[in-house]
């Protein structure tokens, strides 16, 4: 089996505006681990709805759904947040919706981060209005104080401070998705 340490990255292929990081890929990929088995424990006999939400969900639920051992289903849902590209203004467009009937389902949200909740806020509300049999919100990462809607989160990944962060799904204009572990983004660094 090939070794994974083998893969060589060259030094600051990431570029000057990313900061130090805020938690290492191998913390990462440990809690997702934990989410997956506490998820396995809590839906055990179900085959539970994961539903990503596009786009920076997208490897937290790949790492999570095979951390998971039951029958899961996939599905995606894309919004926009109307903002500047770093705040969002609580508006929210369902910019794809799901393919899958939630009537009866067990249902949970995936989401890549929750800074004011406002996005989730809607998200819950439109999907419970959707008759899913239960419905539930697995977030990796957590602004510390930030929240202005209050929030059930069933699963947390992460508490971390309130500054702008990018890497494993999370962007700056479409950047930084594909870095392995979540640091700071560095506003107004050379080549930002
Ligand atoms: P909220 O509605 O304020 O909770 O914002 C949630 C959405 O804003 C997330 O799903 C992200 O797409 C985006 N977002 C919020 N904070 C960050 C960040 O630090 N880095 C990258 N995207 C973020
Ligand atoms: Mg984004």
């Amino acid at each position: 089996m090939a070794d994974a340490n083998a893969t060589s990255r060259p030094d600051g292929w990431e570029g000057p505006a990313i900061g130090r990081v805020i938690v290492d890929e191998e913390t990462l990929q440990a809690r997702v681990r934990e989410l997956g088995a506490r998820i396995t424990d809590d839906y055990a006999g179900r085959a539970p709805l994961l539903v990503g939400v596009l786009k920076g969900a997208c490897l937290f639920l790949s790492d999570l759904a095979r951390a998971i051992s039951l029958p899961v289903e996939l599905d995606f849902m894309a919004v926009s947040s109307y903002g500047s590209a770093t705040r969002t203004s609580g508006v929210v467009r369902i910019v794809k919706d799901l393919d899958l009937d939630l009537t009866g389902r067990h249902v949970i949200i995936v989401e890549d981060i929750v800074d004011s909740g406002l996005t989730l806020a809607y998200l819950r509300r439109n999907l419970a209005a959707r008759h899913p049999a239960s419905l539930a919100v697995c977030a990796l990462l957590i602004k510390e104080g930030l929240q202005t809607v209050e929030q059930d989160l069933a699963y947390e990944g992460f508490r971390i401070p309130p500054e702008f962060v990018v890497g494993y799904g999370l962007d700056v204009a479409e950047r930084y998705r594909n870095l392995p572990y979540i640091a700071a983004y560095l506003e107004g660094a050379a080549g930002a």
